[in-house]
């Protein structure tokens, strides 16, 4: 069967991207293999466990479950988005000083649903906190640093509301 493709243009961490992608690719797979963008990584396949977790217009998505024309004309923000020239994201540091951080690879979409959670309620209980990483799915189980994690950048007001200002 011909694969149609059709040309999309969206922010991509703030700057402008253009590109023809088919119809049928999914939205993590043209960051990935499209865009460089690996760092939003690729696990289930099925929205069940949030390693593809990614922002579009300021929500948290599964991008193993998105067209990637549906990116077309709205804000995409990745992982690689949060880090500025002056260093980590507030979110991205508390997640090194306090070891969350095990094997690495749900890490990104942890970071992203964390930092989108934030944003939206600076005030984040561990409660909060912990229901809105529901979605995300961590094989290491590391969930108890993740969760000192969130609390600090909350007891601290220091995540910004903006993913990449
Ligand atoms: S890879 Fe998308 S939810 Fe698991
Ligand atoms: S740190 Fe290994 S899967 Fe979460």
């Amino acid at each position: 069967m011909m694969s149609v493709e059709t040309e999309i243009r969206f922010s991509l961490n703030g700057r402008p991207v253009s590109l023809k992608v088919p119809t049928t690719m999914k939205a993590l797979a043209m960051l990935r293999d499209r865009l460089g963008m690996t760092g939003t990584k690729y696990a289930c396949g099925e929205g069940e466990c949030g390693a593809c977790t990614i922002e579009i217009d300021g929500k948290t998505v599964n991008s193993c479950l998105m067209y990637a024309v549906d990116c077309d004309g709205r804000e995409v923000v990745t992982i690689e988005g949060l880090r500025t020239p002056e260093g980590l994201h507030p979110v991205q540091q508390a997640f090194v000083d306090h070891g969350a951080v095990q094997c690495g690879f749900c890490m990104p979409g942890m970071i992203m649903q964390a930092r989108n959670l934030l944003a939206n309620n600076p005030e984040l209980t561990r409660e909060q906190a912990q229901r809105g990483l529901e979605g995300n799915l961590c094989r290491c189980t590391g969930y108890t640093k993740v969760l000192d994690a969130v609390e600090a950048v909350a007891a601290t007001n220091t995540c910004g509301g903006r993913a990449n200002p």
